[in-house]
């Protein structure tokens, strides 16, 4: 059995010299690299308002189990801004600009913003296990679009991915469901 897959040095090293100003980016990239900047950015969106939830909620979550489901919410939230600083710096790699603006946050992102009117912890805890849901099937698919085109992105979102299953296994334990 043959091997085919034989690298081309020489025109890997030429190529990569020719455009030394696309940093991180050569000519390997094998996807639009806007289009992943601009999902990126979706990514930073849907975790900016992840993280303005979950403090929000923390502050003020009552009840009985308050203190457990207010520290819970408040890890939540600190790797939920992990999550879109790291979307930010890929960004960065890749030569785009991370979009914080707070004027479009909410419609750029994939998960709302929501404040449950009678501060109901039950209540509380389901909005953001509904967030979860949601980011987990969005950044799988993520995933999926990204393959092998773009292997560290993809390992990025993949760890993401990780804690987001994660927080939603932690609501689940909380809502003793
Ligand atoms: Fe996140
Ligand atoms: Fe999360």
């Amino acid at each position: 059995m043959t091997d085919d897959f034989v690298l081309d040095v020489t025109r890997i090293r030429e190529e990569a010299r020719q455009k030394m100003e696309a940093g991180a980016v050569t000519d390997t990239y094998g996807l639009d690299k806007h289009r992943v900047i601009g999902v990126l950015n979706e990514v930073i969106a849907t975790e900016v308002v992840c993280w303005l939830r979950y403090t929000r909620h923390a502050i003020s979550a009552t009840g009985i189990d308050r203190a457990q489901v207010s520290q819970e919410f408040t890890e939540h939230a600190a790797e939920e801004m992990q999550h879109a600083l790291m979307a930010a710096e890929r960004i960065s790699q890749l030569g785009g600009a991370p979009d914080f603006d707070p004027t479009t946050l909410a419609q750029r992102a994939h998960t709302d913003y929501t404040t449950p009117s009678d501060e109901d912890l039950r209540t509380m805890l389901e909005n953001n296990l509904l967030a979860e849901r949601i980011a987990i099937s969005t950044y799988q698919e993520i995933i999926r679009w990204l393959g092998d085109h773009d292997p560290t992105t993809r390992r990025m979102m993949e760890t993401i991915l990780e804690q987001e299953e994660e927080h939603a296994d932690d609501i689940i334990d909380l809502l003793g469901v």
